[in-house]
Formats: C-alpha cells, sequence, structure tokens
C-alpha cells in the first residue's frame, strides 16, 4: 500500500510538499481551516480543521501513516494528541511533536538555544497574557531592543523594534519576549536535513534580504557571498541544532552575520522554508523532496548546488483586492514564477515567488528582477 502523508497546515509549503510526495508515490493529506487552501492544488485530500482543532486532528490521524508540518503555530492539544498516537504507534509524527513543542514557541525555543550552548541573541520572556511592557521591563537592554509575539508570528507579523520608550506605546498584544538587538552585516539561513537513519545534509547557506519597514522577506540568493570560514560555521551550527534535536525532516536555521564576523542564530523552523524555494531549480533535491523523503523513511537525496540561483517573494503591494493568476512564465524574464493561487491580496501577503537561476549569482539577480517587473506589469503595479 502507498503510504500516506498528513500534514497540518496547508499553505504553500504545503502546497509543493505535496507536489513532491506526488512525485515519490505518497498519498497525502492536508489539515488546514482555510476555504481555499493554497495545498488544495496538489493534496489528495483536505481535511478542514484549525491548528488547535482536536476532532479533525483525530480524523487526520486515523487517516494516514506519518504526521508532518508545513507550520508550527500548532495547538498545545493537539500536539499532546499526536504524541499519544505517535507513543500507541498509529502514526510516526515527524518531526516529532515534542520538538514542535519546544520550537514553536520563541520563548521555549530560545530557552532550548541558551540550554544548548548555541549562539543567540539574550533575552527575557514574559508570559502573561495580558502583560504591557513598562520603561522597568526596559532595563538591562541597550537600545534598540526587539519585542517578539511568542506564537504565532510570521512574516516580521509578530516583530516589533523598539527604539526608545515612545514605542511602547504601540507595543504587541499577548505573551511575548523582548531581545537584544542583534547588530548585523547580513542575514543567512541554512536549510538541514535529517533522516531516520540519522543521516545529516546541509544545503549552501543562502543569503536573505528583508523589506526594511516590514521585515518580512523580499530576496533570497545562493551563494550566499560568506567566506569559507563562515559557510563552515553555518553548517556546523546547523548540524549541532539537528544532532541535539535529533529531528527528522528539513529544518531551517535563520542567522545573522555580526560586524565581527559572528553567525548568530536568529530562530529555528522545523520545517521546509521560504529561504529553501530556490532549492526547487537550483539544487539536486529540492527541500520539498528532501523532507518528504526524510519523514517517509527514505534515503535523503543529494543536496549540491547545481546553479547560482535568486528567489523573489511576489507580495501584495495594494490594498485589498481579488487577485487574478500570474503564469509560470511572462515575456521579457527566465525566471520561474511559483503562483500560490490565494484568491485575495492583502498588504504584503506572500502571493507567490519566482526562482532564476544564471551563470552567475548578478545574471540570476537581474532575470529575477526582470521578473518582478514583469509581474508587476501583468498585475497592474498590484504585486510584484
Ligand atoms: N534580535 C534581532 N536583532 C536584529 N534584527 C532582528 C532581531 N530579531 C528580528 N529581527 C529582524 O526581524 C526579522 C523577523 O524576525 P523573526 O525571524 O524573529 O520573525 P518572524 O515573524 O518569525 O519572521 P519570518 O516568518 O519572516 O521568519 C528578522 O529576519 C530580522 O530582520
Ligand atoms: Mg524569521
Amino acid at each position: 500500500m502507498r503510504l500516506r502523508l498528513g500534514i497540518i497546515g496547508g499553505g504553500q509549503l504545503g502546497r509543493y510538499l505535496c507536489a513532491a510526495a506526488r512525485e515519490l508515490g505518497i498519498v497525502t493529506v492536508v489539515m488546514t481551516d482555510e476555504a481555499e487552501p493554497p495545498a488544495a492544488a496538489t493534496a489528495d485530500r483536505v481535511i478542514h480543521g484549525g491548528l488547535g482543532d482536536l476532532a479533525a486532528a483525530r480524523t487526520l490521524v486515523e487517516a494516514v501513516d506519518v504526521v508532518t508540518f508545513e507550520i508550527e503555530a500548532v495547538g498545545a492539544d493537539v500536539l499532546d494528541l499526536l504524541a499519544d498516537a505517535d507513543a500507541r504507534g498509529r502514526v510516526a509524527v515527524r518531526p516529532g511533536a515534542g520538538i514542535l513543542a519546544t520550537l514553536r514557541n520563541k520563548a521555549t525555543q530560545k530557552r532550548w538555544l541558551v540550554d544548548a550552548g548555541l549562539p543567540t541573541a539574550p533575552f527575557r520572556a514574559f508570559n502573561d497574557a495580558s502583560v504591557r511592557l513598562t520603561a522597568a521591563d526596559l532595563d538591562g537592554f541597550a537600545m534598540p531592543v526587539v519585542q517578539k509575539s511568542q506564537v504565532g508570528g510570521y512574516d516580521g507579523r509578530g516583530v516589533h523594534i523598539v527604539h526608545g520608550l515612545a514605542d511602547l506605546d504601540e507595543q504587541l498584544p499577548g505573551p511575548c519576549l523582548l531581545e537584544a538587538f542583534v547588530p548585523h552585516v547580513g542575514e543567512f539561513a541554512i536549510l538541514v536535513a535529517r533522516g531516520v537513519d540519522g543521516d545529516i545534509r546541509c544545503y549552501d547557506p543562502v543569503a536573505l534580504r528583508f523589506e526594511p519597514r516590514r521585515h518580512v522577506l523580499d530576496e533570497v540568493r545562493v551563494p550566499a557571498g560568506l567566506s569559507e570560514a563562515e559557510v563552515a560555521t553555518c553548517r556546523a551550527l546547523a548540524v549541532r541544532c539537528m544532532e541535539r534535536l535529533g529531528g527528522v525532516g528539513v529544518f531551517a536555521l535563520e542567522l545573522f552575520l555580526t560586524p565581527h564576523g559572528e553567525i548568530v542564530i536568529n530562530e529555528i523552523s522545523p520545517r521546509v522554508h521560504n529561504a529553501g524555494h530556490l532549492t526547487l531549480e537550483a539544487c539536486a533535491t529540492s527541500q520539498f523532496e528532501q523532507h518528504v523523503r526524510a519523514v517517509a523513511g527514505l534515503p535523503l537525496g543529494p543536496v549540491a548546488l547545481q546553479a547560482p540561483a535568486v528567489m523573489r517573494n511576489l507580495l501584495w503591494r495594494g490594498p485589498p483586492a481579488p487577485a487574478v493568476p500570474v503564469p509560470v512564465r511572462l515575456a521579457g524574464s527566465t525566471a520561474h514564477i511559483y503562483w500560490y493561487d490565494k484568491s485575495e491580496g492583502r498588504p504584503w501577503r506572500k502571493m507567490g515567488h519566482l526562482t532564476a537561476c544564471g551563470p552567475t549569482v548578478e545574471v540570476a539577480g537581474r532575470e529575477a528582477e526582470a521578473g518582478c517587473a514583469a509581474v508587476l506589469a501583468f498585475t497592474d503595479g498590484a504585486c510584484g
């Protein structure tokens, strides 16, 4: 019988996980509460239920052999249910529910990093749901300091940079943490996969560029322009994380490079990541295939870089409005366009991405830029 893979979350990451699974002959069941989830196009079945929906999670567990995640903000009760089903041998949860429980919350994740002796910015957690930070809470932090929501933040939406007391007027609600701002000359990410057999493989690190006001990821490039020593440090950190976590699947480490040449971990995602989209074109095995291979218990595929590549997120620029699908190629660019079929555009929403390869990363960057211009023209300036 074909292996049945359950995926919690139905966004674009799920969409390409399902596509990769299909190529491997694996049946997919996605659990999501979105009415029109991007993953619906490629999944074999969709179970409707939110990330904390116990009844939907029970249905999922009955329907599949392996459960994995494309989002980490899963409800604690659902994680308990999955842990129990795993312990009973009903399903294999990969990566484990315990790993998700630790990493899904930025406070427990940071505590884990500190306990593991891994380099990360100093922080203080505020666990009270009704917390309002005051001047006293900033004691011991130099300005600026970063306030982050403990759970549920994404694409910079759970991040608030505090430059001074006045910025506390507009703080994020709910449990949060304060984190020292890490002065950096660049942001990077490294994807790492670990198989059921313990085999660990690191992709080449990638360079990240963020939209400066929104902290939303805008561009990813590989090679990242790091020195050999810096690349070696990124790999060593990724391997240490995976060995200590014992996770199975693809994980992503987001990293800062400081002006002194140190690499500091921003966060770890126990899943495929926006920073790895360009592996679809640029690497021997895409992050999506790799994750499916890992959680399905297959041997990992090769991760070698095949060509320099640049990925650009296609972000909605205009006011909320219905979105028209953008085709996979547009005149004037060699970029491969991935459109997620989200029916509504909202400010800064990721509507798709595109990737261009080239003989050099500079050429790939120009092709990606031309691709964005073509998408902007196609959408009358709404997206690009
Ligand atoms: N301590 C810090 N020092 C400097 N910049 C930071 C710090 N923390 C976050 N940032 C900036 O904000 C961005 C988003 O932060 P973070 O990755 O924690 O949030 P997120 O909402 O999980 O984002 P995403 O979903 O894009 O990964 C970072 O990539 C970085 O540009
Ligand atoms: Mg991040």
